[in-house]
C-alpha cells in the first residue's frame, strides 16, 4: 500500500493523567476530571476549554465494568464540554490509541482545530474472575472462549511458541518485569511504584512482623522463581509477567500545526500514524509476531520518513511480558528472535541504547485498558520535553513512539511524535 500523508499536521500541546491504580469509591468520570485538570495546567500558555471542538474517548467496556454505557457524553458533561460532539472509540485495549488516531484524522481533515482525546477504564469494582470474563470478550468468543482461553492464556500461548521457536528462557520474561518495575518505581502515577526488590523486602518485613517463617530469597530472580511469591497464572506467564487490573484516565489536547504555538512554545508534532487489524489468534499461522503491529509500524515509519534507528524512546504494549519482546521485534528494533537476548543484556533499560517502557509500561504503571494508549503518549510527551524527572532518558530526544495493541493483536495502532 502506498505511503499516506495527513491532510495537515497535528500537534500535542497538553497532557494529563490520573494516577493509575485501584480507586474504590471513584467512578471513571472522577478519574477523567482529574486527568483533565492536570491537562489544563500542562498547556504552557494556557487555553480556554471552550475552544475544544470535539472529544474522542477510548473506552473498552464501561458497560461491563461499571454498568455505564454511552460514556463519552458523560465525560464531556463532567468537564463542561456539552454540547460539543463526544464520541466513544472501542478497539479493546487499543481503544485509547485508536481514539488518538481519530482525533488526529479529525484535525487533519480540516473539520476541527482543537480536539480533546482521552482514554478511561474503571476495572476494579468487579472481582478478578468477572474482569477476566469481561476482558475475554475482546477475543473471538465463538471459537476461543469455548476452547478455554482467557487473556493470560492467549499470551501464554504466544510465549510458549516464542520459547519453542527461539529457545528463549523464562528468565527473559522475568527480566522484562524487573526492568519495568525499576522504571515504574520512578513514576508517581504508577500503580506499582515499587521495584521487585522492594516488593521482596516488603514481604520479608511482613513475615518478620507477624512472626512467620522469613523467606530467604538470594535475589530478585530467586523471588521470581518462587512458586508462592510469583505463582503461575498461565504457564509460562506468572504473576509478575501480567499487567494488573487497573483504574485510570489520561487525556491529550490536539491542535492543528498552524495554531500550535498559540498554546505552547514546545509542542510535540505527530508525524506518523498507522493502524492495522488481523484475524483472531486461533486463525494465525505464526504466534511469535503480531502482523497488525508490523503493518501499523511500517505505515507510521513511512509517513514520518524515519526508521527504527531514529526512534529515541518507545512505549510498547506490555500487557504481558512476552508482548514487550514481540513488540520490539515487530517494530524493527530487534530482529525476530533477538529481543529476549537484548533484554537480558540490558539494552532496553533507561540507560541502554534502546529504552523501552520508561514509564514502567502497562506491567508496572498499570493497564486501565481504554486509557493505556493515551497514557503511553503522556510518557512520550514527558520524555521528549525533558520532564520525566528521575526516569528521564538523557541525550537529544527528538523522536518517540507508542505501540498500542487491542486483544491478541487483532488491532494495533502506532504513533510517532517529534519535538522540533
Ligand atoms: N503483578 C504483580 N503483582 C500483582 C499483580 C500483577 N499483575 N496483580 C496483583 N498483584 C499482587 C497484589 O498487589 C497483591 O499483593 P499483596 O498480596 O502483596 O497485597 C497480590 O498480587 C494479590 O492481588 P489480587 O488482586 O488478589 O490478584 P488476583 O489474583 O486477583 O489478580 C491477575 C492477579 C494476574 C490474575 C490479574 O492482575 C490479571 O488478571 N491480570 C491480567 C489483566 C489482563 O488480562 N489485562 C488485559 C491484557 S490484554
Amino acid at each position: 500500500m502506498a505511503s499516506r500523508k495527513l491532510g495537515r499536521s497535528v500537534a500535542v500541546v497538553g497532557v494529563g493523567m490520573s494516577k493509575f491504580g485501584a480507586f474504590p469509591g471513584l467512578a471513571s468520570r472522577d478519574l477523567f476530571v482529574k486527568a483533565f485538570k492536570e491537562l489544563r495546567s500542562s498547556v504552557d500558555k494556557g487555553f480556554d476549554p471552550n475552544d475544544i471542538e470535539a472529544l474522542y474517548l477510548g473506552n473498552y467496556s464501561s458497560d461491563l465494568f461499571e454498568g455505564q454505557g454511552h460514556n463519552a457524553p458523560c465525560m464531556a458533561d463532567w468537564i463542561g464540554l456539552a454540547p460539543r460532539p463526544a464520541t466513544r472509540v472501542e478497539d479493546a485495549c487499543a481503544s485509547g490509541g485508536v481514539a488518538l488516531r481519530q482525533g488526529i484524522l479529525a484535525i487533519a481533515s480540516g473539520m476541527y482545530d482543537v480536539v480533546l482525546v482521552g482514554g478511561i477504564e474503571k476495572m476494579t469494582d468487579l472481582p478478578t474472575s468477572q474482569v477476566t470474563d469481561a476482558l475475554a470478550t475482546a477475543s473471538d468468543v465463538l471459537y476461543e472462549i469455548p476452547a478455554g482461553f482467557t487473556f493470560p492464556g492467549f499470551y501464554a500461548a504466544m510465549a510458549t511458541a516464542y520459547m519453542h521457536r527461539y529457545g528463549a528462557p523464562q528468565e527473559a520474561f522475568m527480566q522484562v518485569g524487573l526492568k519495568n518495575h525499576e522504571n515504574g518505581a520512578l513514576n508517581e502515577k504508577a500503580q506499582f511504584g515499587t521495584t521487585i526488590r522492594q516488593v521482596m523486602d516488603g514481604k520479608i518485613a511482613k513475615a518478620k512482623a507477624k512472626g512467620k517463617p522469613v523467606p530467604t530469597w538470594a535475589d530478585e530472580m530467586a523471588f521470581l522463581h518462587d512458586e508462592r511469591a510469583n505463582p503461575v497464572i498461565a504457564w509460562p506467564m506468572r504473576l509478575f509477567d501480567c499487567s494488573p487490573i487497573s483504574d485510570g484516565a489520561a487525556v491529550l489536547l490536539l491542535v492543528s500545526e498552524e495554531i500550535a504555538k498559540r498554546f505552547s512554545q514546545d509542542p510535540l508534532y505527530i508525524i506518523g500514524t498507522g493502524q492495522a487489524s488481523d484475524v483472531a489468534l486461533h486463525d494465525r499461522e505464526d504466534l511469535t509476531t503480531l502482523k497488525a503491529a508490523r503493518i501499523a509500524g511500517q505505515q507510521a515509519y513511512e509517513m514520518a520518513g524515519v526508521t527504527p534507528e531514529d526512534i529515541k524512546v518507545v512505549e510498547v504494549h506490555d500487557c504481558f511480558t512476552i508482548a514487550e519482546l514481540i513488540a520490539t521485534e515487530d517494530l524493527g528494533f530487534f530482529k525476530p528472535g533477538e529481543a529476549y537476548a537484548a533484554v537480558e543484556e540490558g539494552l532496553t533499560t533507561r540507560i541502554g541504547p534502546r529504552p523501552v517502557n520508561t514509564s514502567g509500561g502497562l506491567k508496572s504503571k498499570g493497564h486501565p485498558v481504554g486509557a493505556s494508549g493515551i497514557g503511553q503518549a503522556v510518557e512520550i510527551w514527558k520524555q521528549l520535553r525533558g520532564e520525566a524527572g528521575e526516569r528521564q532518558v538523557t541525550g537529544d530526544l527528538n523522536l518517540g513512539m507508542t505501540h498500542n495493541v487491542g486483544g491478541t493483536g487483532q488491532t494495533c495502532v502506532v504513533h510517532i511524535f517529534e519535538r522540533r
